[in-house]
């Protein structure tokens, strides 16, 4: 049996093995990233001094007091939710694997109870609304939780892997021996999941030496996955940003904590996340949790709430509640200020997170009072400027419209630039290599064209240039491909909009004779449907254009669109 005040709630790793041969004949559930997320504060006690799931009589009490049973601050249940069929082979005393997306076995929960919770109670305590549409956390709890809970105390075996940053990965236990080493007596805990730059670095250092405090800045990285380019970049960022600071006064560790968005419930329990870290105080904004926060939407949670709460159990919970305001540049001080210290005639300067993405796209300015060369050199690797971004040139329209020799002469003029490695995916290519056991339905051609933008999408994100050719004739599909590849570089669609008549004419393959004649069936612009894309990037008719003439539209494009240059 455990001690429930360890540092946390792994097993002795030569228990590891037996247990793995025990936990074969329970039954298991593999968490969901989710899930993870909770597991891993449970077992290396940033969910300090819980010790396995809530049970019922926990959870109606967090519910409505804020408070377990004995009396504990605790704002959001910690329940492990299942399906009902899953909860119906529990019972008190049954011993439940924990396995991870792949089937790693993690921990063993000892059953103590399960039961079915109703989520308009769960959202209304903890949102303050069973609304979906009016709150984005509700309608994920509405979406993503299981309508069972199960409860229990858990045994570890291992933390839930991670392979990225790991160094960065540090234990409640581990952080807060890293602060006693340095001596750092007071140490005021910053959460963010945004990319921070100066004014946030003369945010948090005001903060910190008002309170005479040490700072760690610990970043949410929950459900990244190696799909997130963002994920790494954001990270690479921070260890950039904290280099900034004083020595030895910063200290930067990442922690999976699941974002609820729950406004104040959420903020005390990060609050309390980071006591458990060997934080004293804790740097709250405004509107520190809100669903809203960081957007122009009208914030849900009143100014000020998440401060109030925290600040109003600092006593017990054991920590102290900073609170944050916005800082601006005023040019003519040289200098930011805070907010509500910028004086009517002075000017303030500023670049929305939008702004910063497109002069990081068109190559422009980005001035050191807004950020430091370290991060922004981060950012222009992450973000490099179009004409070192991967596109996709994705060419539709009928057989024996052009579009193969457009692709044609596109992938030797992009081959003779040398800028980038190029990739011709022509439908025949494709029909050949990606596609060969799929028919001419409606299904098989959108799983085709699926197939191509999944391909294209691979190569823009590594920054070549994919050229892709299918007929594709339905919206649905292109819709997709688009959605795919647009958020790693260049999408140009075009249209080949020469007239079916023409293309008939051409008839190289001599499929619309053959239609025609009745030998085959379901031909594109025949008998089988071609939905006209509604706004291509380009449209071009080859009836009067030469091969070259067509190409030429599209390198005009290209370098309108900066792209190539
Ligand atoms: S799709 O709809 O995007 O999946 O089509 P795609 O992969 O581009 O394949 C089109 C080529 O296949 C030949 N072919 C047909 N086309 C249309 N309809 C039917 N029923 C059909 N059967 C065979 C046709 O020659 C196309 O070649 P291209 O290069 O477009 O002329």
């Amino acid at each position: 049996m455990h001690n429930s005040h360890s540092e946390n709630l792994l097993v002795h790793f030569r228990r590891i093995e037996c247990l793995r041969q025990e936990a074969s004949a329970f039954p298991s559930i593999d968490l969901n990233q989710r899930q993870l997320c909770d597991l891993e504060l449970l077992l290396n006690r940033a969910f300090y001094p819980l010790s396995g799931y809530m049970g019922q009589k926990d959870y109606e009490s967090v519910l409505t007091s804020m408070r377990l049973t004995d009396g504990t601050v605790w704002p959001v249940p910690i329940c492990l939710d299942v399906t009902q069929k899953a909860a119906d082979t529990l019972k008190h005393g049954t011993n439940l694997a924990l396995r991870d997306e792949e089937g790693f076995l993690l921990a063993i929960l000892k059953v103590s109870e399960t039961w079915q919770h109703d989520k308009p109670t769960y959202a209304r305590a903890v949102y303050g609304t069973d609304d979906p549409e009016a709150h984005p956390g509700v309608r994920k709890h509405y979406q993503e939780m299981q309508d069972w809970f199960v409860a229990g105390s858990i045994e570890g075996l291992h933390l839930p892997l991670h392979y990225d940053f790991a160094e960065l990965r540090t234990t409640p236990a581990e952080t807060h021996r890293i602060f006693a080493q340095r001596g750092w007596r007071k140490v005021a805990g910053f959460q963010t999941e945004e990319h921070l730059h100066c004014a946030h670095r003369e945010m948090v250092l005001q903060a910190a030496r008002e309170a005479g405090a040490n700072l760690f800045i610990q970043p949410v990285v929950g459900r990244a996955g190696p799909e997130d380019l963002d994920h790494f970049t954001l990270v690479r960022c921070y260890q950039e940003f904290i280099k900034t600071f004083p020595r030895n006064m910063i200290q930067l560790g990442l922690i999976p904590l699941e974002k609820r968005l729950a406004g104040p419930r959420q903020a005390l329990l990060e609050a309390i996340v980071r006591r458990n870290y060997g934080c004293t105080h804790f740097m709250v904004k405004d509107d520190h949790g809100d669903p809203f926060a960081g957007n122009n939407h009208e914030r849900f949670y009143s100014p000020g709430a998440s401060q109030e709460l925290i600040q109003s159990l600092e006593q017990d919970v054991d920590i102290r509640m900073i609170p944050l305001q916005n800082m601006v540049y005023v040019e003519e001080k040289a200098q930011y200020f805070p907010v509500d210290q910028v004086q009517e005639n002075m000017q303030v300067k500023e670049i929305s997170s939008a702004e910063l993405k497109r002069r990081l796209e068109y190559d422009l300015d980005i001035p050191e009072w807004f950020s430091f060369p370290g991060v922004v050199q981060e950012l222009k690797k992450a973000y490099p400027p179009r004409h070192r971004q991967g596109f996709t040139v994705f060419i539709t329209g009928l057989s024996g419209s052009g579009k193969s020799t457009l692709a044609k002469v596109l992938y030797v003029r992009f081959m003779e630039m040398r800028t980038r490695p190029v990739t011709l995916l022509d439908g025949d290519i494709v029909r050949k290599n990606l596609s060969s056991e799929l028919t001419f339905s409606k299904d098989h051609r959108n799983l085709n064209v699926q197939r191509i933008g999944f391909v294209a999408s691979e190569i823009t994100k590594n920054r070549g240039i994919a050229i892709c050719a299918p007929i594709a004739p339905y919206n649905e599909s292109r819709h997709t491909v688009r959605e795919m590849i647009s958020p790693y570089g260049g999408f140009v669609e075009i249209f080949m909009s020469t007239p079916l008549e023409i293309c008939e004419q051409r008839d190289r393959k001599g499929i619309y004779a053959k239609a025609r004649a009745g030998i085959i069936k379901g031909v594109t612009g025949i008998d089988d449907p071609y939905e006209a894309p509604q706004s291509p990037e380009l449209s071009i008719d080859t009836t009067r254009l030469t091969p070259t003439e067509a190409a030429q539209e599209v390198f005009l494009f290209l370098e309108e669109q900066g792209y190539i240059r």
